[in-house]
């Protein structure tokens, strides 16, 4: 089995897997208990939340831990709209679903209206047109995504946190995709909210957090106890918040040798497809500028190409078709039917990790050629 489907989830870190071993052997305590145990495992609470804001070059107090990202998004989403007075967002038709139906849900509620920034056909925001959008109208929140976890397009956040700043807008970039693969820099970059989701980068599922700048205030999304500060109520996972802390910690140690790596994965891929199969495509920005784990192919329709998806997993290659957060059912993606003019082609993407190899390249190639 070769497993290219890094962009729904990854592989967890052995470091990461023994230092949740550990925790679950030694520290059981619950964190809201005032003896022992209990202060053993606030303890081990601190001490992650201060390395992952150390590796974020920002205070321990500005991040939250979550379920997910996709609970940081809603977060801020509603929190925004219920607590800073904000009726308008700004996002694209690219985002991620946690974005683009907790956006749907505040204007359900009749709380916000959105608009959309239209993407070019290579997925890229126009910046221009962002800065005319967010001008003209009451103060809004733009929801923008750092790497977009299909096609893998980067925003050049620098350009759009400038404009937030210019205008006074609120920035939530959804880094779900990006963190752990980018040396990040939130305050530089303006950037008030940033949602992180650890199995992204072999961290454990069920465990994320949010950034949240330290000048702002919104109210928790649920009601309970007083667990993250009074922001996230619920007994602390305190499993994965040490397993999280731990892949970060990894992430960053290894982070120039692991992109290296990926970029030059990637660009063997790339070099490989275009001498077994004539007429390959690379949707968005994936074949050159956008995040070295995304790969977006885009085959030319054939009486075989319907079902390629399908005879690659036959086969033992593991890739992805429309967005893998609904993996298991292959759904139409909205991202490629926002950018892609010609649909009869087949979309696969492939993402890789540092677990991957130049053989296993090889290996996709001859299944490729085998069955496409
Ligand atoms: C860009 C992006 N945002 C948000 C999410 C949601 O993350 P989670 O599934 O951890 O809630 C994902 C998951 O694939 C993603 O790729």
């Amino acid at each position: 089995m070769i497993y290219f489907d890094n962009a729904a989830t990854t592989a967890l870190d052995t470091e990461v897997i023994e230092r949740m071993y550990g925790v679950m052997k030694n520290t059981f305590g619950n964190p809201s208990s005032v003896h022992a145990y209990g202060v053993q495992a606030r303890a081990l609470i601190d001490e992650c939340r201060e390395k992952v804001a150390s590796l974020l070059h920002v205070s321990p107090s500005e991040i939250f831990f979550t379920s997910c990202g996709t609970e940081a998004i809603n977060m801020v989403i509603a929190g925004c709209c219920n607590d800073l007075n904000i009726h308008r967002i700004i996002t694209s038709p690219l985002e991620h679903h946690a974005v683009m139906h907790a956006c749907e849900h505040e204007v359900k509620l009749g709380r916000c209206k959105v608009e959309l920034v239209k993407p070019d056909n290579k997925g890229n925001i126009n910046i221009e047109e962002l800065e005319n959008i967010v001008k003209n109208g009451e103060r809004a929140l733009v929801c923008l995504m750092h790497a977009n976890n299909e096609i893998g397009n980067l925003l050049s956040i620098a350009e759009v946190g400038e404009i937030c700043r210019k205008y006074n807008a609120y920035f939530l970039c959804d880094t779900v995709q990006s963190i752990g693969k980018f040396d990040h820099d939130f305050k530089e970059n303006n950037i008030h909210f940033a949602a992180c989701s650890a199995h992204k980068f072999h961290g454990p599922k069920g465990i994320g957090f949010l950034y949240l700048n330290g000048d702002i205030k919104i109210s928790p999304l649920l009601q309970g106890g007083g667990q993250e500060r009074n922001m996230r109520p619920g007994t602390e996972n305190i499993y994965g918040i040490a397993g999280l802390a731990k892949a970060m910690e990894v992430a960053y140690r290894n982070l120039e040798a692991d992109v290296a790596y990926i970029k030059s994965l990637k660009a063997y891929m790339v070099k490989r497809l275009k001498e077994v199969i004539s007429d390959v495509g690379f949707n968005g920005e994936s074949e050159e500028n956008g995040l070295h784990t995304i790969l977006n192919v885009s085959f030319p329709e054939t009486r075989k190409s319907d079902m390629l998806l399908y005879n690659l997993d036959i086969e033992g290659i593991t890739a992805s078709g429309g967005s893998a957060c609904t993996s298991g059912s292959v759904t139409e993606s909205h991202v490629l039917k926002a950018i892609v003019a010609d649909l009869k082609r087949t979309a696969i993407r492939f993402s890789f990790s540092k677990f991957n190899t130049m053989d296993e390249v090889d290996k996709c190639i001859e299944v490729i050629k085998k069955v496409s």
